[in-house]
């Protein structure tokens, strides 16, 4: 995965409805690790990383790169957006694509929080490269991750083996503007 390409960073923090998209900061690295460290978070993400190792490894900032948003509910951090490219994605269908990606933390899961700051993020990406589709992996076995795809308007493009699980391709067309 590299950054997006020609575009400016950060945005201003993107304000949704309940929650505000913006740059990692330094306040954030507990819940950066908190997140990483989580068993319920990365079930279907190959398993959590040991909390000693992000405590000593976790950069003072984390997470500071074009198209990484922390997802912020009246003033903490309760989960990323990110953006990426797919430059060496395994199905030739994403490669090159605009990467979706979303990790929240467990006790923010049920609130459609995801699917807000998602649809923000993308919405975001359709004003800085406009026509630009968007494609998502996961695995088929993450209930919660394929309903949000859904929602967010992603469709099939094939399942595959991969990291010993069944993953789902899906893309999503941008949005083109009429005028
Ligand atoms: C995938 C993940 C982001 C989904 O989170 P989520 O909170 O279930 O997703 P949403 O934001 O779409 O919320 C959906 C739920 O909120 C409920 N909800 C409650 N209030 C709501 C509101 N005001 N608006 C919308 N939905 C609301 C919905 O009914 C829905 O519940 P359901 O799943 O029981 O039907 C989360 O499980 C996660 O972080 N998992 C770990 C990381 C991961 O696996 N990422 C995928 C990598 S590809």
């Amino acid at each position: 995965m590299t950054e997006l390409g020609p575009i400016a960073w950060p945005p201003a923090p993107i304000r949704t409805e309940r929650l505000v998209l913006r740059e990692p900061e330094a306040r954030d690295r507990a819940a950066f690790i908190e997140m990483h460290a989580s068993p319920e978070v990365h079930t279907y993400l190959g398993g959590p990383r040991p909390r000693d190792e992000l405590e000593r490894e976790m950069p003072e900032v984390p997470g500071r790169r074009p198209g990484s948003f922390v997802v912020d509910l009246d003033g903490a951090m309760i989960g990323q957006v990110l953006l990426r490219r797919a430059t060496e994605h395994r199905r030739p269908a994403a490669v090159g694509k605009a990467d979706l990606g979303y990790l929240f933390l467990p006790r923010a899961w049920g609130f459609g929080y995801a699917a807000e700051a998602c649809e923000a993020a993308l919405d975001w990406l359709d004003s800085v490269l406009p026509g630009e589709p968007a494609v998502l992996t996961t695995q088929t076995a993450n209930v919660g991750s394929m309903r949000l795809a859904a929602k967010l308007g992603f469709t099939e493009v094939e399942r595959f083996h991969a990291w010993d699980a069944e993953q789902w391709l899906g893309m999503r067309s941008a949005v083109m503007s009429s005028d």
